[in-house]
């Protein structure tokens, strides 16, 4: 019997919510597979930070790096919490974790669900991952302040792009394209403005595929790609994009094809030096927490992404199954059920 070992972070907000579904669920899954599940929580956050002053100490961060795989809920403070610097948490825990794991692959799937709406009056059938680069770009915290509060203040962030990090998750995007019926990826970026980051994605795209003659690529500055996004994003197969882009472009992915509610996301190293995080895509969600009114559904399909990547298709598979026999159901029950209602139901669907 395999032992998997899991950290469990549920966060702040609607994060504990949502996990304790998706943890529902891989017990589920994983109960009749010749493994044993080890879960181990870790109380970090906005209110484990106002609780202890902890982010994220060098102790944890060691801790968190013996475990297979990490689960993540949310974490983040309400707009107006003035108790907690703006983004404190975001940087020194959650990108601290990103960046430390060396989680270059963020890995944001989208596909249409029977049985979901979508704002989108036709959006055809969307099938489409975006990887977008975990470790660089503007998030690398590279910048800063002049002149503070004087009328010539200067605030600077400096995008990072490196040879090396953006040769690694292209090469990752395709790798990815060529196992899929389509084979197609796509480059987004603004390179019309952000010239020398822009020139070194384009190059390396153009040398990688190279080496992929079977995968087809073509290229979209963001501003377009957003258009496409909302009128089209049938179109897409596998898009690769840089840290703030893909941010921005996977909300609104989950937006087009039923909700944010639905999206799901790995943090992958796929190099497997230390554990890979799977999360979410939405926020701790203040105007809803504590309600029961978060849908866990991405929560649970991080779960099964997770599974994957531990080396447990089948039961990921079995967990998707049942996701979407619950969306397929959803329109009977309108939207009254709790969290923790549609986690038992789904859960209930895991053969
Ligand atoms: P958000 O994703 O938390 O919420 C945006 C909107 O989507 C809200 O109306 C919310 O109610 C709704 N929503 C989100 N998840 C939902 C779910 N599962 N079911 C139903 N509705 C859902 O984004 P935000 O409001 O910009 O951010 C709130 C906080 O979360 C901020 O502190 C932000 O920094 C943080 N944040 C954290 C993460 C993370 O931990 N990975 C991701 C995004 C935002
Ligand atoms: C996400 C979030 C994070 C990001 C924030 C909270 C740092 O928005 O996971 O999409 O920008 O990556
Ligand atoms: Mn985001």
């Amino acid at each position: 019997t395999n032992t998997i070992d899991l950290a469990v972070i549920p966060g702040d907000g609607i994060g504990p919510e949502v996990i304790a579904e998706a943890v529902k669920v891989l017990k589920k899954a994983t109960q009749n597979e010749d493994v044993r599940l080890v879960l181990s929580e870790y109380r970090l956050g906005a209110e484990h930070w106002l609780a202890t002053g902890e982010t994220l100490s060098d102790g944890t961060l060691a801790e968190l790096r013996r475990h297979d795989a990490i689960l993540f809920g949310a974490v983040g403070a309400a707009p107006g919490d003035t108790r907690i610097p703006s983004g404190l948490i975001e940087r020194e825990m959650l990108l601290k974790l990103r960046f430390a794991m060396d989680h270059y692959v963020n890995l944001r799937p989208s596909k249409s669900y029977a049985g979901v709406p979508s704002p989108l009056a036709d959006p055809g059938t969307i099938d489409f991952i975006v990887v977008r680069e975990g470790t660089e770009g503007p998030y690398v915290g590279n910048g800063g302040a002049l002149r503070v509060g004087t009328p010539h203040e200067i605030a600077t962030e400096v995008s990072v792009n490196t040879a090396h990090g953006v040769e690694r998750v292209v090469r990752d995007a395709f790798r990815r394209a060529a196992d899929r019926p389509r084979r197609k990826v796509t480059l987004v970026h603004k390179h019309n403005v952000l010239v020398h980051a822009g020139h070194l994605w384009r190059r390396t795209v153009e040398a990688i595929a190279a080496e992929y003659p079977q995968v087809s690529h073509d290229y979209l500055h963001i501003d377009a790609a957003t258009i496409f996004m909302t009128t089209d994003p049938a179109r897409f197969d596998v898009i690769v994009t840089d840290n703030l882009f893909g941010d921005i472009l996977t909300d609104l992915a989950g937006a087009v094809s039923g909700g944010i509610g639905l999206a799901a996301s790995g943090n992958l190293n796929m190099d497997r030096t230390a554990p890979s995080m799977f999360e979410p895509v939405h926020g701790s969600a203040p105007d809803i927490a504590g309600q029961q009114k978060a849908d866990p559904t991405a929560a649970i399909l991080s779960a099964a992404m997770l599974l994957e990547h531990v080396g447990l298709p089948a039961a990921a598979r079995r967990i998707e199954a049942a996701v979407e026999a619950d969306i397929a159901a959803r329109p009977q029950f309108s939207g009254t059920r709790t969290t923790s209602q549609v986690g038992d139901a789904i859960a209930a669907g895991v053969s």
